[in-house]
């Protein structure tokens, strides 16, 4: 069987990641995300999982594929840095489109480490996440907070007030998002995370380049993937070369960056190469140690 697209891509996402963990070789495993759907899709997708290494048999299958393996890929490689973060001692964990993601519950070092998780994310999906967890667990966990703010509209210095404490160290894992912004909204984003939190902070985002935004022979099924993202009115609208967005985070005033294409991810978490090449890439940055970002956290006002 080929994956019946939910209307919302966080659902998508965690549906990609849900019919992974019924494929023979799993490199990731995730034991919560089953909370977030109904037992007869769970009971669906065990009973016959998709097959994504048979050859696609149509447009959707093609980009399905492609989506798979960029959300198994992309997870795998942040769950290091968030790994890698806590065990440095970061005790702050910011997660920019969090959509189902599941980290706070599957990563032992954040169990084991009392580290603070804000999610954020937009508000009918964070308020069908915590119902979902509620239902689970009786109430959201002491260490979790769920913030619903659109990344667009509302500055992310809000987040103060619920309790992201600026002082703290924090990795901001921003992950499958980017695209789904205008440029202006992305870059405020990251002038928050370069200026709003704490010196030293560490950035993790994907990015789209070119082939995954526009329609073009290169990437099959790009063109089903574009009109069912406008279709279910969450278009693509940014992308960026590689050099590009390193140059522009320089600029900005991050330090250490680095930029990781898929193919690199492919070859170190499957060691082969499955999907068209230059779609999308990873990136890792810090903000300087110890300069003046106070200003920035200070000064905006909520804006309604
Ligand atoms: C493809 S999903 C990725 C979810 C999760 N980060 C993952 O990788 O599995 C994109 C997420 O970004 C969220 N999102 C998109 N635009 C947003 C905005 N303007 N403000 C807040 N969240 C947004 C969506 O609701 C969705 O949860």
């Amino acid at each position: 069987m080929s994956l019946q697209w939910p209307e919302s891509t966080n659902k998508g996402t965690a549906l990609l990641k849900l019919a992974h963990q019924f494929q023979e070789r799993v490199i990731l495993r995730d034991d919560f995300l089953g909370w977030f759907f109904d037992a007869e899709i769970v009971d669906a997708l065990r009973a016959d999982p998709p097959d994504f290494e048979r050859p696609p048999r149509s447009p959707a299958e093609e980009f399905q594929r492609i989506a798979y393996w960029y959300a198994i890929l992309r997870e795998r490689c942040f769950d290091e840095a968030v790994t890698v973060a806590v065990r440095a001692g970061f005790r702050q964990l910011l997660l920019l489109g969090s959509g189902y993601d599941t980290r706070f519950f599957r990563l032992p070092e954040i169990a084991g480490r009392s580290v603070a998780v804000f999610e954020v994310d937009t508000e009918a999906t964070i308020a069908d996440k915590q119902a979902r967890i509620e239902a689970r667990l009786g109430r959201l966990p002491a260490r979790l907070t769920l913030v619903p703010l659109d990344l667009a509209r509302k500055p992310l210095a809000t987040l103060i007030d619920r309790g992201l404490d600026p002082s703290s160290p924090t990795l901001c894992v921003w992950q499958g998002v980017s695209y789904y912004l205008s440029r202006e909204s992305v870059s405020n984003v990251l002038d928050f995370v370069r200026t709003g939190l704490a010196a030293g902070s560490r950035l993790a985002l994907d990015a789209a380049g070119p082939l995954l935004i526009s329609p073009n022979e290169t990437i099959p099924g790009i063109a089903f993937n574009i009109e069912r993202l406008a279709r279910i009115g969450e278009p693509y609208h940014f992308g960026m070369e590689p050099k590009e967005m390193k140059a522009w985070l320089a600029r900005k005033g991050f330090r250490r960056i680095r930029v990781v294409g898929q193919e690199r991810l492919e070859w170190r978490y499957l060691k082969r190469h499955t999907i068209p090449r230059d779609m999308w890439y990873v990136v890792t940055a810090r903000t300087p140690a110890g300069d003046g970002r106070l200003h920035a956290i200070m000064s905006p006002r909520i804006r309604e």
